[in-house]
């Protein structure tokens, strides 16, 4: 493969430094182009430094600090809430690694396959707000989209090559998150410190609390449904608790492929800038004695009722996948803030998805005016409860 011009959103969060891992590794197959953070202006230098990337952005303070550090000569300092669209879609760039969180990814996201780049989304929450769109872009650009979040490579790895008409349902699998054998009386006492600790995979916070809730799982489900063209009964969640199986599709005939791997995101990471080759790599292997017995069992619904709600909201559609996003960035962040309790995140973006009035065949706008609509009603019900 020849040399690959790179943009890393996020490049200072969980996926982007896994993913400058994965890159550190093939010097001669990328050359980064593009760094992002939002805050992070210390980390965000050293990876100045290491990786001369031509451009590079994040928060205003941050870009004041990096004036008086780096070599504008040659890293020029561009304004993360401003100038990711203009970066991701600059003639020079191939790849697009979207590891940056958050509804905020969508400008770039849009943009990006606008452009018709090749786009490594790990980034779930555009794709929840906005799937539709982006998907209709992309084909509409030329743009391929290879996810990197491992249950969605998993999918794109399985139906690969095949005809998707042969399919008959996805098999999305849960680790269960941090919470899977807490009894749900415990629940109202767990510290944001007891959620954090995730037992497979080592994550940013945000996405931690929603495993914890299965919020993600939920939001995964709108993902796979916006990637591959599929009805929320299409799509089956199992939990399998040791994380090794990806997730699997079952075809008409009844066969089932299944993408297996250590639980390392190195793994989708490097195949999302690979594909469609695959190199070699030096994670450990998979060893089946050690990691087995392999179990499975059903989602409960009643302790986790987030994941509940993302399928409903899968399954009405218009408007409320955003506002059920832009809920549940305003909840995790309270709790995070210890503002409210864990089992708060539930109650408030419930009361928010009642109070909403769906508007069905959203356009762009309308998506993100719900998105404005949900972050402010659930901020007005963190702050009631606050004053009870
Ligand atoms: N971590 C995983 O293993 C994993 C797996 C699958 C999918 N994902 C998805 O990948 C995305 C990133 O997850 P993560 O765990 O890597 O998160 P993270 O560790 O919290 O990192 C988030 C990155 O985004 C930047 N950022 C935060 N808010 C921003 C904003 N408003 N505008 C621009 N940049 C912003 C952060 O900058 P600062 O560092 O300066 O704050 C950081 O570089 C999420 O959508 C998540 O759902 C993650």
């Amino acid at each position: 493969m020849a040399c690959k011009n790179l943009v890393i959103l996020g490049s200072t969060g969980s996926i982007g430094i896994n993913t400058l891992k994965v890159v550190s590794r093939f010097p001669e197959k990328f050359r980064i182009i593009g760094l992002t953070a939002y805050n992070n202006s210390r980390l965000l230098e050293r990876q100045i430094s290491k990786f001369l990337p031509r451009y590079v952005a994040l928060k205003q303070k941050g870009m004041d600090y990096l004036r008086t550090k780096i070599d504008l000569k040659k890293t020029k300092i561009l304004n993360v809430d401003y100038d990711l669209p203009e970066l991701v879609s600059r003639k020079e760039i191939d790849i697009v690694v979207i590891g940056m969180r958050g509804s905020a990814a969508l400008p770039a996201f849009l943009s990006a396959v606008k452009a018709g780049k090749i786009v490594a989304p790990a980034n779930k929450e555009a794709l929840v707000i906005a799937g539709d769109a982006i998907m209709r872009q992309a084909k509409e650009n030329g743009a391929t989209i290879v996810p990197v979040d491992s249950e969605q490579s998993a999918i794109f790895q399985c139906l690969e090559g095949r005809n998707t008409k042969d399919l008959k349902k996805v098999i999305l699998t849960a680790s269960g998150g941090a919470l899977l054998d807490v009894p749900y009386e415990e629940f109202g006492k767990l510290t944001v410190e007891e959620i954090l600790d995730h037992p497979r995979w080592k994550m940013g916070k945000k996405i931690t609390v929603d495993s914890a809730t299965l919020m993600n799982k939920g939001f995964e489900v709108i993902e796979a449904a916006r990637l591959f063209g599929l009805r929320a009964d299409e799509i089956e969640i199992l939990v399998h608790p040791q994380a090794i199986i990806h997730s699997m599709v079952e075809f008409r005939d009844g066969s089932i492929l299944a993408q297996l791997g250590v639980t390392d995101m190195r793994l989708p990471i490097q195949y999302a800038l690979s594909y469609p080759e695959r190199w070699e790599s030096p994670l450990p292997r998979l060893d089946f004695i050690r990691e087995g017995p392999f179990t499975f069992m059903r989602p409960d619904l009643k302790k986790f009722p987030c994941l509940e709600l993302a399928i409903e909201a899968l399954k009405r559609g218009g408007t409320l996948p955003s506002v059920l996003n832009a809920a549940d960035e305003e909840t995790v962040a309270a709790f995070l803030n210890k503002e409210i309790s864990f089992l708060d995140i539930y109650k408030v973006i419930t009361k928010v998805l009642r109070k909403h009035k769906v508007q069905d065949d959203p356009e762009l706008d309308d998506v993100l005016e719900a998105d404005a609509w949900g972050r402010g009603e659930a901020r007005r019900l963190i702050d009631k409860d606050k004053k009870v």
